[in-house]
């Protein structure tokens, strides 16, 4: 019977009552540890860990199979020193289904140019009609388990969808590019840019001054990836020179975003804070268990992290 150690606190209470179900419906007989009531660490299978655990040390847990985390980012976890076990990040398909509906409806804000009718001090009557959804050229930044799910969704509605991720890709029905020229060119055709890419020394800045001006004036950006995706000033400034249209951001450099943050006043920036997607743990939990699953009958664990690459 496996040991699990649920090693972040902060999440606890929601899993208290899911985790076992889930446990049980899989036919998996487990014990269930906390850190406040833990086993011994060399007794402990499984860690099923957030970054903002007071735990920080893997040193001890020498015996355990596998890091499941609850977050799809792992970018405060990867370069723990001390984490050698293997670490898997989460996939969790209501979260998947979240950020599909987040950027949807943030794209369909600007595509339709809803703003003008929620927002008219005004009263003006403009019968201008935005195009279809056809004539709308998106680009989805990142092609992992989001940014895929995004882009078809968008697909769905229509819109004129590309997709740039670090490795060539072959995905029937959209066309993809990969490495600088092509994220050049996939920058220059968009006209709604959406950041689904996770945070590595290589995806920091990706948007940087110079990429913000390949893009074609008026421009909007989506980011529910990561804060450090984006030069914060190069942004400011192209909102201040119209070059990019408007910014709707989720995630931040410092989260919670500063109170004095030049992005929460600029008319320019919609703030909303790191709601995008959340790890579902109904669902979240299936998808531990089954790398429990995987672990205990020495199959392959999913969703495994690749140290060097860092996601
Ligand atoms: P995946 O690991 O499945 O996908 C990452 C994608 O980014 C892959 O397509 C990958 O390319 C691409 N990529 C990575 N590095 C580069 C690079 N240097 N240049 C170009 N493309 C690159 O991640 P997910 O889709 O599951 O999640 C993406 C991110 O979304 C997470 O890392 C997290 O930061 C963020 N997130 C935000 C949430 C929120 O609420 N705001 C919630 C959950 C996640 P390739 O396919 O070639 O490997
Ligand atoms: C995540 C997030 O990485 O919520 O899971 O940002």
């Amino acid at each position: 019977m496996p040991n699990l150690l649920f090693a972040s606190p902060a999440n606890w209470e929601e899993y208290r009552d899911v985790l076992p179900g889930a446990l049980k419906a899989a036919g998996i007989g487990a014990q269930i540890f906390t850190l406040e009531n833990p086993p011994e660490p060399d007794q402990v299978d499984y860690l099923i860990y957030a970054p903002s655990s007071p735990l920080q040390d893997f040193t001890p847990f020498t015996r355990a199979k596998a890091v499941l985390s609850l977050w799809a980012g792992v970018e405060r976890i990867v370069g723990n020193a001390t984490l050698t076990q293997p670490l898997c990040r989460m996939v969790d398909p209501w979260l998947t289904e979240g950020m599909v509906e987040w950027v949807v409806g943030h794209t369909l804000r600007h595509h339709l140019g809803m703003d003008r009718h929620i927002v008219n001090p005004g009263h003006v009557w403009d019968p201008t009609c935005p195009p279809l959804a056809r004539d709308r050229r998106v680009a989805v930044l990142g092609l992992g388990a989001l940014g895929l799910a995004c882009a078809r969704a968008l697909q769905g509605l229509n819109f004129a969808v590309s997709g740039w991720s670090r490795t060539a890709k072959d995905i029937p029905g959209l066309p993809t590019s990969h490495g600088a020229d092509g994220l050049r060119a996939t920058l220059a055709a968009a006209e709604i840019v959406v950041l689904l890419l996770p945070r590595t020394p290589e995806t920091e800045n990706t948007l940087d001054a110079a990429a913000l001006a390949a893009m074609p004036k008026g421009a909007v950006i989506l980011n529910p990836g990561r804060g450090a995706l984006i030069d914060d000033a190069a942004l400011l400034a192209a909102l201040d020179a119209g070059q990019i249209g408007h910014a709707t951001l989720d995630v931040f450099r410092v989260e919670p975003l500063p109170k004095d943050h030049p992005f929460w006043s600029h008319p320019g920036v919609t703030v909303t804070p790191h709601i995008a997607a959340d790890t579902r743990p109904a669902s979240a939990a299936r998808v531990l268990v089954e790398n429990i699953r995987r672990g205990e009958a020495g199959e392959p664990l999913l969703n495994l992290v690749d140290r060097a690459r860092g996601y």
